[in-house]
C-alpha cells in the first residue's frame, strides 16, 4: 500500500467536504447513531440514462448527492438533455432537445466513470450514433466491455474502435436479438434492456443478471411503456415498442451503502440505525451478519445494526451474483472480520482485483492473506472463473493507526471504517473517490461520533 507521500501542507479543517482528499482519523470510538440512505447509485445513474429513451420529461426522486450522479448529469447535459433540480433529491430529465455531443466533451464529462457505455442503446435509437470514450471506473480488474459491444452488434449496431474510444452507428432501426451473456453481468443486462425496449421485434436475453437494481430499472422501463417479462431461469424477454413515454419513479434504496454502515457498526463495536434500509434486498447480507454475531432489528423505517458486546465469529463467505453475497459488501465486512475470533475466508468470484484494499488493513495490524487462485466451494450459481481470489482473515487483531491510500470506492469506505476502529491516528489519502458513491459521508460520520479532520 502506498503511504501518503507527503504531509499535507494545507491547514487542517479548512477544507470543505467536497474538496477533501486526505482525512486524519482519530480512531478507537464506536460509531453510534442514525444515518439515512437514499437511492442506489447503481440504479439512479441507469434510470437517468433511461430518461433519454422518452419523448417527454421524466421525474426521478430519492436521488443522492454523489459524484456519479453529477457525472451522468454532465453527460446528459452534453447531449442537450436538460436536467433540473425540481425538489430536494428530485431531478426532472427532459430529453426533447437531445443531440450528439463532441467526443472531447463526452470524454471530459465521463471522467473515470463507466456509465457512457450505457448511453449507447438510447442514443442509437434517438440519434443513430453514439460515442464511448476510454472507460474508467474503479480499479478492480480489467472490467472489459466485450459483452456490451457483442450485444449492441447483435441488435445491428456498427462498432468502430479508434484511439479515442468507440464510435457506434445504427444505419437503420435496431432489431431485437437473441443475446446469451457468458456471465450474468449487471451492466450488460442493463445494456440489453435499454436497447431492446425500442428495438424492432423481440429480444431474448439469456443468463441475465437479476439484481434488485435491475428489477427497479425494469419497473422504470415498464412505466415508460416497455414490455418486459422476467422468466424464472435468468431469461428476460423484451418486446420492442416504437416509442416510450416519460416516467415518475422513486429510486430503490442503496443496499450497498446500507451494508457498509451495518459493517461499520460491527467493526467499531457500535450501533447504527440505517434509515431507508429494507430487509428483502439485504436478506443474504443479514444472514451473514447474523452468523458473524452481529445483531439487527428490522423496523418499518429502516434497520438497526449493532455489535452484540461479546465476541464475533468467523465465517466463510463467497461473493456471487444476486441473490448471492454481493461483491460490494465484502470490503466493509472484511474490516469487521478482523475483529472476529478465528479464521474467516472471503472468496471473491466477481472481480479479479478486489482485495487490493486489504494491504492497508495489514499495515494497520490485521492478519489477512490473499490467495490468488481462490478457494473453491461446493455450490455455485455460476461456473468457476479463472479470476477468483480468496482472503483468509485471522482475528481478532487490534488495529492501529497508519498512513494509507484509498484504492477504489468500496475499498475506500472500508479504509475509513478501519481507521475509525483503529487506536490512534490514521491519515487516509485519496478519499475524494469515496464521494462517487457515498452521500454526505463526512457529515454522517460526524453525526455518528467519529473524530477526524479533513485536509485538501
Ligand atoms: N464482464 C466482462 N465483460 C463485460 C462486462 C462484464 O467480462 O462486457 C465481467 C467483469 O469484468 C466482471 C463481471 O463480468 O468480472 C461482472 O461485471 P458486471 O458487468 O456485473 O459489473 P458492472 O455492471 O460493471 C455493476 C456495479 C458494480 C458492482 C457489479 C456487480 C454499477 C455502476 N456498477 O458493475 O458496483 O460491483 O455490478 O454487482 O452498477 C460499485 O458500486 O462500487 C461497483 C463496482
Amino acid at each position: 500500500m502506498n503511504p501518503v507521500s507527503a504531509t499535507p501542507t494545507t491547514t487542517p479543517a479548512a477544507v470543505s467536504p467536497e474538496q477533501a482528499d486526505v482525512v486524519a482519523v482519530h480512531g478507537g470510538k464506536p460509531l453510534v447513531g442514525e444515518v439515512g440512505v437514499r437511492g442506489a447509485k447503481n440504479l439512479v445513474t441507469k434510470a437517468m440514462v433511461a430518461a433519454l429513451l422518452a419523448d417527454e420529461p421524466s421525474v426521478l426522486s430519492n436521488v443522492p448527492v454523489i459524484r456519479d450522479v453529477a457525472v451522468v448529469r454532465g453527460l446528459l447535459e452534453a447531449h442537450a438533455v436538460s436536467v433540473t433540480d425540481t425538489a430536494p433529491g428530485e431531478l426532472t430529465l427532459d430529453p426533447r432537445g437531445v443531440k450528439s455531443a463532441h467526443f472531447a466533451e463526452i470524454d471530459a464529462h465521463a471522467g473515470s466513470s463507466r456509465i457512457p457505455i450505457l448511453f449507447c442503446g438510447p442514443l442509437l435509437h434517438q440519434l443513430g450514433e453514439a460515442f464511448v470514450p476510454d472507460l474508467g471506473g474503479c480499479h478492480i480488474g480489467d472490467r472489459p466491455i466485450n459483452f456490451h459491444l457483442d450485444a449492441l452488434r447483435a441488435f445491428g449496431a456498427e462498432v468502430e474502435k479508434s484511439p479515442d474510444g468507440i464510435a457506434l452507428r445504427a444505419p437503420k432501426r435496431l432489431t431485437g436479438a437473441k443475446v446469451e451473456l457468458p456471465y450474468p453481468s449487471v451492466g450488460a443486462t442493463e445494456q440489453v434492456l435499454l436497447t431492446a425496449v425500442r428495438a424492432k421485434g423481440v429480444t431474448e436475453l439469456i443468463n441475465a443478471a437479476v439484481e434488485p437494481e435491475i428489477m427497479d430499472l425494469i419497473q422504470v422501463l415498464q412505466k415508460m411503456g416497455a414490455i418486459i417479462s422476467v422468466e424464472t431461469n435468468r431469461t428476460i424477454l423484451i418486446e420492442g415498442v416504437d416509442s416510450l413515454g416519460p416516467y415518475e419513479h422513486k429510486a430503490i434504496f442503496d443496499r450497498n451503502e446500507a451494508a457498509s454502515w451495518a459493517a461499520a457498526a460491527l467493526a467499531t463495536r457500535g450501533n447504527i440505525f440505517v434509515r431507508g434500509a429494507e430487509q428483502l434486498d439485504l436478506m443474504t447480507f443479514l444472514n451473514v451478519y447474523r452468523k458473524v454475531g452481529g445483531e439487527f432489528t428490522v423496523k418499518p423505517e429502516g434497520i438497526e445494526f449493532r455489535h452484540p458486546g461479546g465476541e464475533l465469529h468467523p465465517v466463510v463467505v463467497e461473493t456471487d451474483v444476486h441473490p448471492g453475497f454481493m461483491t460490494d459488501w465484502q470490503q466493509p465486512m472484511v474490516v469487521a472480520l478482523t475483529q472476529a475470533q478465528g479464521q474467516s475466508i472471503v472468496h471473491e468470484t466477481v472481480y479479479e482485483k478486489r482485495f487490493g484494499f486489504t494491504e492497508a488493513l495489514v499495515d494497520m495490524g490485521a492478519r489477512i492473506e490473499v490467495h490468488k487462485e481462490g478457494i473453491a466451494s461446493i455450490t455455485r450459481r455460476v461456473p468457476r472463473r479463472p479470476l477468483e481470489q480468496a482472503a483468509v482473515i485471522t482475528g481478532p487483531t487490534p488495529l492501529h493507526g497508519a498512513n494509507i491510500r484509498v484504492p477504489d470506492l468500496r475499498g475506500g469506505f472500508s479504509h475509513i471504517i478501519a481507521a475509525v476502529t483503529a487506536e490512534g491516528e490514521s491519515v487516509v489519502s485519496n478519499v475524494g473517490i469515496i464521494s462517487r458513491g457515498y452521500e454526505h459521508l463526512w457529515e454522517k460520520l460526524e453525526g455518528l461520533g467519529a473524530s477526524f479532520e479533513l485536509r485538501g
